[in-house]
């Protein structure tokens, strides 16, 4: 039975970065899940007649939210609805169903990153037929429908049976639930020579693969230990949990302490890496040697044509603004366009949409490709596999080799967490009200060339996004990047992007905080950091 619940609207359903993100019990609040799935209706003309993706990163009320979602699209008369066993899907996998089965696009719940658990986060986000995040003309639209929000219709039945693979109906939608990994593991085959890999897997190369207790588990399974014969184990924290078994699901130094105890001891294997909750970020490190993102996507962009996937060679590269120059280093050398776009894979998708550019990649461990319109972290450990069989070099003579080739893009983050609000919004004004009169100052030894607040304008659509990032540009390529984070669930987090070139002659095997160290102290100065915040040393760097 179909039916119409009247509900009022809630404050604050402002979706950010990448979605909607709240504390999960604020998700659990009565009608605020489904006053959100309703202005996302609204935002696309309604669900009547369409075919939707849905799935999760396994979190915990991942099954609660697919099956309240499954109601509402019914009762909406959305035609059908394509589910992840156990309504687990990882967002590049959710990406790739959206397109390989031409849908109208995807419900992804997840918050990423962020931990999960009942006193932890939650988050949900459209993604439109191509794949991709919505677009912020759509994202302001369900904003503002939840602004005004009376009443949602769902359909009163009971629970569809998410854990049995096969075709069942929900009211007059059809409902398929497919095994989450089985599609993406074929894309996979299509881009890497999986020969290859496994053949250096049966000569001895030895991979450590930390899945976080998310979603990764069992794809990470099934491509690096069944399909490719590495060792089993090679995968760890294996089982998506719905609290990540207490672990924070973020593939960074400071997160992903496990893996690089073990990338650093004495018996580490030749190859690590980790991903995220819901799988679109990836790290990779080598024995005894960090890979930073921004040089992982400038070594895949030169190295890509190694895979068959990428065999024709690029047409462009892409990164995000706070992003380091480092594949721009690799666009140039190759006589390929290069694309600097705001944070937020969002910005990615009309380039890749229309053929400009073939890899994008961010600093926060995010790289990806055309193959599909999210960032991919099995992806990108993948295309460090083909290449490190292809090379059969390792980890630490592909780095060295890169930067001797390019020069290196030393490059570091700086987060400082969970500040008050208002004192962020505040430091963040003073720094834009003062921009105009930094230009031609010195600070630290250093000259300010140019100082602004990056904006954007689509190359395709001619859109325009502003204040994407104060930029302190200094002449001699140094910069440093401030920005408030759009994915935190408490307060702000004062995100400072720190870089230095050094060109191949220089010294390239210095700590980058000791390279940055000028820079780290101009940031501060500049931004009157502990005067606004009251912080001295950040809360993660990576
Ligand atoms: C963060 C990252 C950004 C990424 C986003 C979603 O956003 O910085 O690059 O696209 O998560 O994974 P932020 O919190 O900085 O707004
Ligand atoms: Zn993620």
């Amino acid at each position: 039975m179909i039916r119409t619940i009247q509900t009022t609207p809630f404050d604050g359903q402002k979706p950010g970065t990448s979605g909607l993100r709240k504390k999960t019990r604020v998700f659990m609040q009565p009608h605020y899940l489904e006053t959100f799935v309703q202005a996302v209706f609204d935002a696309i003309g309604g669900a009547e007649g369409k075919c939707f993706v849905v799935g999760g990163d396994g979190r915990f009320y991942n099954d609660t939210a697919v099956q309240i979602i499954l109601a509402m699209a019914a009762a909406q008369g959305a035609a059908s609805a394509i589910v992840g066993q156990g309504g687990i899907l990882s967002t590049p996998a959710a990406s790739h169903l959206i397109r390989l089965n031409k849908t109208d696009g995807g419900i992804i719940l997840s918050a990423s990153h962020n931990p999960g658990g009942e006193d932890e986060d939650f988050g949900i986000k459209f993604n439109m037929p191509n794949g991709g995040p919505a677009p912020e003309q759509v994202t302001d639209a369900m904003y503002a429908a939840t602004k005004t929000m009376a009443q949602y219709t769902t359909l009163d039945a009971p629970d569809v049976d998410l854990n049995t693979i096969g075709t069942t109906h929900l009211g007059g939608m059809l409902v398929q639930i497919v095994d989450p990994v089985t599609d993406y593991a074929a894309l996979m085959e299509t881009l890497f020579d999986f020969p290859a890999i496994r053949a250096r897997f049966a000569a001895g190369f030895t991979m450590r693969m930390d899945s976080m207790c998310a979603v990764t588990g069992p794809y990470a399974r099934e491509i690096f230990e069944n399909r490719l014969g590495a060792a089993r184990g090679t995968v760890t924290h294996a089982t998506p949990l719905p609290d990540f078994g207490g672990m924070h699901p973020d593939p960074n130094p400071t997160w992903a302490h496990e893996l690089m105890a073990e990338m650093m001891g004495p018996n580490a294997p030749d190859f690590g890496a980790a991903s995220d909750g819901d799988g679109d970020r990836n790290m990779v490190v080598g024995r005894g040697i960090y890979v930073s993102p921004s040089d992982s996507l400038a070594i895949l962009a030169a190295n890509a044509h190694l895979a068959p996937g990428y065999a024709q060679g690029l047409k462009g590269i892409a990164r995000s603004m706070p992003t380091s120059a480092a594949a721009d280093r690799v666009a140039a050398a190759m006589g390929l366009p290069a694309f600097e776009t705001p944070t937020g894979w969002k910005f990615f998708g009309n380039l890749l949409d229309a053929n400009k550019c073939t890899l994008c990649g961010e600093e926060s461990f995010g790289t990806g490709s055309d193959h599909v319109r999210e960032k991919d972290g099995l992806w990108a450990v993948l295309l460090w596999l083909n290449i490190l069989a292809v090379r059969n070099q390792s980890v630490t003579e592909i780095l060295t080799d890169h930067w001797q080739t390019y020069g290196r893009n030393y490059y570091s983050r700086h987060d400082f967490e969970a500040i008050e609000t208002a004192k962020a919004d505040q430091m963040m004004a003073a720094l834009r009200a003062k921009l105009p009169q930094l230009t031609n100052t010195e600070t630290h030894g250093m000259t300010i060339a140019r100082a602004d607040d990056f904006a954007y304008t689509d190359p395709v659509d001619g859109s325009v996004s502003t204040h994407q990032g104060v930029r302190i540009l200094f002449t001699d390529d140094s910069r440093i990047v401030y920005r408030l984070s759009g994915t935190g669930t408490q307060g702000a987090t004062l995100r400072v992007y720190l870089e230095r070139y050094e060109p191949s002659s220089g010294n390239l095997n210095l700590d980058p905080q000791t390279a940055l160290a000028p820079i780290i102290q101009a940031a501060h100065d500049i931004a009157q950091i502990n005067a606004n915040t009251g912080r001295t040393e950040p809360d993660v760097i990576t």
